[in-house]
């Protein structure tokens, strides 16, 4: 059990109204949690501190090796009151792999729950309320040794920051068009394509602002190596329903297990609908939009839940997925991941977390 300082602002912000369309990732709340590392030590000083800028070397690690790692969650206001967090133990479970992947000290499971809700409790106003909007967490680590040379740092600081987010979808579920990328790779396997970690972003930026210039809202990864098998969109998991069957690239090192993919394949398992983990060859797929096998595909990820594809372009072919609709089961999906997210549906055991 961590013992949490909590150090209030005296000067709070004002909240956003109902009405502000909260673009994503532009306004942060009144506080935010920090802990610092020191060998020898291990994790110190625990805080809850007002919102602000923090003060670094130039020659901090983490600005020149990229040793760092990140996450992202949301907090949910349910219609009785309550603070919901969903599956936070699975983006645990994965920041201490992503931390065990690139040499950050793990942070006990149960120290870095607390931590996600003392603050998200500090600033349980910042919630919005209406359909579709949440409270984004996103926990980070930072290598912060005043030091150039390429090794694990001796120091580093964790923090957790909040952000008030709108509906992804103000209009509704509209399918997205997707650049199958063929030129840039992403991850290759053995390297830190399953980490949540900053270089793997950065790695894509490239392809995206490609895909982006001819009117394509994400790039579909490709597999390192073969530039054959289908790996995951910028910051989705990938599924295909395919003959009646979800197909979607196995966990094979160099894609990010998503906690939503997780909670998808629970669901349709759970509905009987088959589903099948594997290695998917992008003529698979260029095969299945072609003849009509493919019925839907959608990507999965906290941000939008559901994000259901509409065409896909692989060299110079588009393919039109679903008459450009959403399909019946991204639907049936979207609407039970968000109603156990509200608490209006019960989900499977621990999938709600309550904050108190
Ligand atoms: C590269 C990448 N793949 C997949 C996902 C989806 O993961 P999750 O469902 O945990 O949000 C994300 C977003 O976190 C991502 O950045």
């Amino acid at each position: 059990m961590l013992d949490i300082r909590i150090e209030k602002t005296t000067n709070p912000k004002p909240i956003p109204g109902e009405d502000n369309p909260l673009v994503f990732g532009t306004i942060f709340t009144d506080h935010m949690f920090v802990m610092d590392y020191v060998k020898g030590q291990g994790w110190i000083d625990p805080r809850v501190v007002p919102y602000q800028p923090i003060s670094l070397e130039p020659s901090c690690m983490v600005f020149h090796y990229g040793q760092e790692m990140f996450e992202g969650l949301k907090a949910y206001k349910a219609a009785d009151g309550r603070t919901l967090l969903f599956r936070p133990d699975k983006n645990i479970e994965r920041a201490n792999r992503t931390n065990r992947r690139i040499c950050i000290p793990e942070i006990p499971a149960e120290d870095f729950l607390q931590a996600l809700k003392t603050v998200v409790k500090v600033d349980e106003a910042w919630i919005p309320h209406k359909e579709g909007t949440s409270l984004y967490i996103r926990p980070f680590i930072i290598a912060t040794d005043p030091f150039l040379g390429v090794r694990p740092s001796d120091t580093y600081k964790f923090m957790i920051i909040l952000s008030p987010v709108g509906a992804y979808y103000p209009e509704g579920l509209n399918p997205v068009k997707i650049w199958i990328e063929d030129e840039y790779v992403r991850a290759v396997r053995g390297g830190i394509g399953e980490a949540k970690t900053g270089g793997n972003y950065v790695a894509s930026l490239k392809a995206q602002v490609k895909a982006h210039d001819d009117g394509y809202s994400q790039v579909l990864w490709l597999d390192g190596v073969h530039r054959k098998y289908i790996e995951e969109v910028g910051a989705m998991n990938i599924m295909f329903k395919i003959n009646g069957t979800v197909v979607t690239p196995a966990l094979n090192g160099s894609i990010l297990p998503g906690v939503t993919r997780d909670s998808v394949l629970c669901l349709c398992r759970e509905w009987g609908i088959p589903v099948e983990e594997r290695q998917i060859s992008v003529d698979e797929v260029v095969e299945a939009a072609r003849t009509g096998a493919m019925e839907e595909a959608f990507g999965t990820g906290t941000a939008a839940v559901i994000s259901p594809v509409g065409a896909l372009r692989y060299e110079n072919d588009v393919m039109e997925i679903g008459g450009g609709k959403i399909g019946e089961l991204s639907h049936r999906i979207y609407e039970t991941i968000t109603g156990i997210q509200l608490g209006r549906i019960q989900g499977p055991k621990g999938w709600s977390v309550e904050v108190k």
